[in-house]
């Protein structure tokens, strides 16, 4: 029976043992009475040496070999040695492969784009030697080539990177005693303002792609859910062409009962992030290393209680800095936002931290104002990384009246939100909840400067292929 290994388990106790490996060609280096070739499995390679003076190698089979194309998938079998050197240019510098048995699963065609050029990082490029030309793959090449480009280590870690995000925050909420809920993604109108929107026939219906699952998820909680979460997709017909926007991004939303104060919402964001960037560098020190080498980022500051300022402090702090028309009852723009951000990691050292009390006309019509007669904020918050919004959420309008009025104060058709009104005029409860970008949060903790780094296949609005 065969012995199936991975080349991350080699190491000194294999030496003189037979293995069988699976991989893709990564290199082959054929000449006359040898070949080299390095084996890749994800981000690790193994140098596998075939010479002729070997009986069980003949020089046909090198000349095969120095014709298999990169990327080709092949298994190995052969025993395994110490190199007379360490092998730099491998992962695995400990062994190497010698008199092989080699069989072809699937050949590649011809690649358009070389691995290691997909995989180098801009300061090895800036430092080439020079003798050595290093090509810049811009990034509509590698989204179109997007198979090949995601098998760099670099982006091979950030996928699993991303499937950790989303794993803490189900088990966080989990562990809340919160359930996974699946809204639908077809529904009869806008949810978050009707620009945005994809619009389709449902049936000889008018209808539209979901921009987010808020009314569902508030009408979860009114059926006594207590707490609900949801990871799905997220519709956005945003003709925005900015490195942070998306028309499908996945949303991680979360929903829940209010005792006393909108800050019960703010403890479950603290505890989830915390746990998340904790459990990050837990689970993921290989990966954020391998992705610091191509794509350098300083580590995330973050603190066990988040910074929760208010939205008119940090417009002060705006004003001092020189920023004067930052405006106290508009929206902030995303350089201020920036700029803030900037001015709270000098101020408090994090990377990580909370607005809250937006101005009202900044927020979607369910946003809770606050108590009292003609209130100019409310009981809102996003919340940012690196000085950009990962978050945005609220205390939410649970008195059916006011939830009208405030829908008419937006211009919001009524009708349209019958089914959603309706559902506060049967005893409401108090909720709040939020909605996080989840390829935000791996651009921002990651420090990558564009969202389609940390999506697999990004939906923009030029993009609809691969
Ligand atoms: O700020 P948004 O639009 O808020 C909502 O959807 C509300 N229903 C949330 C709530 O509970 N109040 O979206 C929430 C988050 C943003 O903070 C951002 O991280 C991400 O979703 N997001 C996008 N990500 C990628 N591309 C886009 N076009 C995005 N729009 C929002």
């Amino acid at each position: 029976e065969t012995m199936w290994t991975n080349i991350e388990e080699l190491d000194e106790r294999c030496i003189g043992k037979t293995a069988t490996l699976r991989g893709r060609v990564h290199s082959v280096r054929a000449k006359g009475k040898g070949a080299f070739l390095i084996l890749r499995q994800g981000s690790e390679t193994l140098q596998v040496a075939f010479f002729v003076d070997d009986v069980r190698v003949s020089k046909p089979m090198v000349k095969y070999i120095g014709n298999l194309n990169k990327e080709s998938v092949v298994d190995i079998t052969g025993e395994l040695v110490k190199p007379e050197q360490p092998i730099e240019s491998c992962s695995n510098t400990i062994v190497e492969m010698t008199c092989p048995k080699i069989f072809c699963v699937s050949r590649s065609i011809q690649i358009p784009l070389e691995i290691s050029d997909l995989s180098r990082s801009e300061a090895d490029i800036d430092n080439a030697p020079e003798d050595k030309q290093y090509s810049r793959v811009n990034q509509d090449t590698r989204l179109d080539n997007r198979i090949l480009d995601l098998r760099t280590p670099a982006n091979n870690s950030i996928f699993r990177v991303q499937s950790e995000v989303s794993a803490l925050f189900r088990e966080t909420l989990r562990k809340r005693d919160m359930i996974e809920i699946h809204s639908p993604k077809l529904i009869s109108g806008a949810s978050e303002g009707g620009a945005s929107v994809f619009k389709l026939d449902y049936m000889g219906q008018p209808a539209c792609l979901a921009q987010s699952p808020q009314l569902y998820k508030q009408m979860a909680i009114m059926a006594d859910f207590g707490g609900v979460f949801e990871i799905g997709p997220v519709f956005r017909a945003e003709n925005s062409n900015t490195h942070r926007h998306l028309c499908e991004f996945t949303g991680l939303d979360f929903e829940m009962t209010i005792k006393e104060h909108y800050s019960e919402v703010l403890d479950v964001i603290d505890e989830l992030f915390v746990n998340m960037f904790d459990g990050l560098s837990e689970r993921c020190a290989k990966q954020l290393e391998v992705i610091n080498a191509q794509y350098p980022f300083a580590p995330l500051k973050y603190l066990r209680k988040s910074l929760r300022l208010e939205f008119p402090d940090g417009i002060k702090m705006l004003h001092e800095a020189g920023i004067t028309e930052a405006d106290p009852h508009g929206d902030l723009s995303t350089e201020h936002e920036r700029i803030l951000g900037k001015l709270v990691k000098e101020k408090y050292d994090t990377d990580f931290y909370i607005l809250t009390r937006y101005p009202i006309e900044a927020r979607p019509f369910y946003t809770m104002p606050e108590p009292g007669a003609n209130p100019e904020y409310t009981n809102s918050f996003d919340v940012f990384i690196r000085g950009e919004e990962i978050i945005s959420g609220a205390q939410r309008i649970h008195d059916p009246e006011l939830l009208t009025e405030r829908a008419k104060h937006f211009g919001i058709p009524v009708e349209e939100l019958e089914s959603y009104i309706r559902s506060f005029r049967y005893g409401a409860l108090p909720h709040g909840g939020c909605g996080v970008g989840l390829e935000r949060v791996v651009m921002l903790y990651l420090g990558l400067n564009n969202i389609r780094k940390s999506s697999m296949f990004p939906r923009d609005p030029k993009r609809l292929t691969p």
